[in-house]
């Protein structure tokens, strides 16, 4: 197996045990603004806190969207489709500023989808702390198994060239003719 191909799948690993990079991991991109939206919308994060590890903290100048996708009876209940709706349409917007915001730079199917996943995660990791704060244990044991692994490997190839040792010796050998001149 060659390096590269290794450390592809020790990353794939370590990203699909701490749950970011999926869908959810662009819509919080989006919703703070580290990824800006196709049709140059301002990112929700001006308006909009949402509580969560994966985003930088909200405007208080409208609703906390941590809890929305509960607000509307949970995913159980269609809230996905009812925010994605919401937040799709610039006609049917739950709030005129929200209207005014995106009018002519209306959000694509997908970036609504990858917010909705955002909140759905940011909903369901707000109503169960344990949870969170487990998977916060799994990805440290994870990552610490993998700084484990990589210093075994560099840590072996550094031993095999003893590069230091050949050096160290050389110098031991001219100090000690110099001293005998
Ligand atoms: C210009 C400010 C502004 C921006 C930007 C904005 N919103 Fe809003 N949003 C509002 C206002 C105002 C409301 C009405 C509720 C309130 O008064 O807090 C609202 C309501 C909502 C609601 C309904 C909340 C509820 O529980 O009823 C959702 C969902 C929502 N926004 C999602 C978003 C998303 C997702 C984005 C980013 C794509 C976004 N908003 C960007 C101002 C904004």
């Amino acid at each position: 197996m060659s390096k590269n191909r290794f450390f592809s799948i020790l990353l794939i690993g370590y990203l699909s045990v701490t749950n970011v990079g999926a869908d959810a991991g662009n819509g919080a991109r989006l919703f703070e603004g580290s990824v800006s939206f196709e049709n140059g919308g301002v990112s929700c994060v001006a308006c909009h806190n949402a509580s969560n590890a994966l985003v930088i903290n909200g405007g208080t100048l409208a609703k906390d969207l941590t809890k929305a996708i509960s607000g509307y009876g949970g995913v159980e209940a269609g809230a996905g489709e009812t925010v994605k709706a919401m937040i799709t349409d610039s006609s049917s917007m739950p709030s005129p500023m929200m209207t005014t915001a995106y009018k002519g730079k209306e959000l694509t199917a997908s970036e609504a989808t990858d917010l909705v996943d955002f909140l759905v995660k940011a909903d369901s990791e707000a109503t169960a702390p344990s949870n969170d704060s487990n998977s916060f244990i799994i990805s440290g044991v994870v990552g610490a198994i993998i700084i484990f692994v990589l210093l075994s490997i560099f840590g072996r190839k550094r031993k095999r060239e003893s590069v230091n040792q050949a050096m160290y010796d050389r110098q031991i050998k001219s100090s000690w003719k110099e001293s005998k001149e």
